[in-house]
C-alpha cells in the first residue's frame, strides 16, 4: 500500500510517499481502507519534534511512529477475529491519536474502539474534519467551560479547525455566541451561525466593554490572557485555553485560576471518548453542526497541506484525500 512515511524529525518535506506492507487486523482490530484523513497542529509538532516534549511519546532521537495522520474516515474492509461491532463494508470515522496514528495511508489497522460508524449525511472528507477538532471543541465547551443555555460565549480564533466546530456546537447548546476572526472569514463566521462577528484586525475585544460567561481561545497568545480575565469575563466567567503550550496548561492555567475570582484553565483533549465522537455525529446528523473544509490535498502532497496549516490561517479543515491520490498516483 501507499504512505507517506518519515525517519528523522525536520521540515514538512521530511514526508515522502512510499510503498509500505499493508497492516493485517489483529483479533480486535479493523483493517480500514482510508477515504480521507485530516491536518492537525499534532502533525507538525510531531513533524518537527518541536516544541521537544512532544518527543515524549514519538521518541528522542527519531519518530517512533512513522506514518502520522490522526483523523481517518474510511471505509471497514476486513475484520479480526474478536471483533464485534462492524462488519466489513461499514463507513467508520475516529481520532486514532491514542492508537499511534498511520492515517496519511491506503489502509490503517486499529483496535475497534478506536472508531465509530461515519455520520450518514456527509461525505469522507467531511467525516476526516470532525474527530480531533470537534471532540476538542466540544470537550472545550461543555466539559471545561461547563457551558449552560442562555450563556454569551465568545470563540476566539472562530474561523480555524477547532473554532468552526466551537461556533457551531456552542450554538447547538443555545447560546449567544460571538466570534473573532480576521475580515476575510466574517461571513463564513456568520454563516455557520455566530450571532456577532469580530474582525480582530479591526477591534480588540477585550477593549469593547462587553464581558461574555465563557470565552474559548484557539489562538493561544499569553500576553492577552490577563486582559481576557481581567476585562472580557463576567464575575462567575470561565475562559477555556485550547491553544497553548505545554507549559501553559501545566502551570499557567491553574496559577491564573488561584490568582483571581475567575476560572482560566487549560486542557489537553481526550480523543479517546468515543461517547463524544458519537454526541457529535448526533448533531451531524440532525443538521446542527456542518464540517468546513478549507483545502483538500491528496496524500501525496502532506508536506504542502502541513505547511498550510503552520501558516495559521486555515479557514476551516485542511483535509487529505487518500483515496483520490491512490487511484491518480
Ligand atoms: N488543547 C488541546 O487538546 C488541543 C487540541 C488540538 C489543537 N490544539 C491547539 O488549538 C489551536 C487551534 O487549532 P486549530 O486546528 O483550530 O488551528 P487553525 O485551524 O490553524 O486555526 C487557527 C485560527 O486562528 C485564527 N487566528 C489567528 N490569529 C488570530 C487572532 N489574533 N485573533 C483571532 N483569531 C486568530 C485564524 O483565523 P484567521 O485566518 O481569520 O486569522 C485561524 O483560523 C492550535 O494552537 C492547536 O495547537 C489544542
Amino acid at each position: 500500500m501507499k504512505a507517506v512515511v518519515y525517519e528523522k524529525y525536520g521540515p514538512p518535506e521530511v514526508h515522502q510517499l512510499k510503498e509500505v506492507k499493508k497492516p493485517i487486523p489483529k483479533n480486535n482490530e479493523i483493517l480500514v481502507k482510508i477515504h480521507a484523513s485530516a491536518i492537525n497542529s499534532s502533525d507538525s509538532t510531531l513533524t518537527r519534534g518541536k516544541p521537544f516534549l512532544g518527543r515524549l511519546w514519538q521518541g528522542f532521537l527519531k519518530p517512533k511512529n512513522k506514518i502520522l495522520g490522526y483523523d481517518v474516515a474510511g471505509r471497514v474492509e476486513a475484520v479480526g477475529g474478536n471483533v464485534k461491532q462492524f462488519q466489513p463494508g461499514d463507513e467508520v470515522f475516529g481520532d486514532i491519536f491514542a492508537c499511534g496514528g498511520g492515517a496519511f495511508a491506503d489502509y490503517v489497522s486499529v483496535p475497534e474502539n478506536a472508531l465509530a460508524l461515519k455520520p450518514v449525511n456527509i461525505s469522507f472528507e467531511g467525516a476526516a474534519a470532525v474527530p480531533v477538532a470537534a471532540v476538542c471543541a466540544l470537550q472545550g465547551l461543555r466539559d471545561h467551560g461547563q457551558i449552560q443555555p442562555g450563556q454569551k460565549v465568545l470563540i476566539n480564533g472562530a474561523s480555524g479547525g477547532i473554532g468552526t466546530f466551537a461556533v457551531q456546537i456552542a450554538k447547538s447548546f443555545e447560546v449567544e455566541v460571538t466570534g473573532v476572526c480576521s475580515t476575510r472569514n466574517l461571513d463564513m463566521v456568520r454563516s455557520i451561525g455566530a450571532d456577532h462577528v469580530i474582525d480582530y484586525t479591526q477591534e480588540d475585544f477585550t477593549q469593547n466593554g462587553q464581558r461574555y460567561d465563557l470565552i474559548i481561545d484557539n489562538v493561544g497568545d499569553p500576553s492577552v490572557y490577563k486582559r481576557f480575565y481581567k476585562r472580557s469575563l463576567s464575575p462567575e466567567g470561565i475562559c477555556v485555553i485550547i491553544a497553548g503550550s505545554f507549559f501553559l496548561q501545566m502551570f499557567l492555567g491553574p496559577w491564573m485560576s488561584m490568582t483571581g475570582g475567575n476560572k482560566i484553565g487549560t486542557f489537553m483533549a481526550d480523543g479517546t471518548k468515543k461517547e463524544d465522537l458519537v454526541f457529535i455525529r448526533d448533531l451531524i446528523e440532525a443538521g446542527k453542526v456542518e464540517p468546513v473544509i478549507d483545502r483538500q490535498y491528496p496524500l501525496c502532497e502532506v508536506a504542502d497541506a502541513i505547511r498550510y496549516l503552520e501558516g495559521g490561517h486555515a479557514g476551516g479543515k485542511v483535509i487529505i484525500t487518500v483515496e483520490q491520490s491512490s487511484k491518480t498516483w
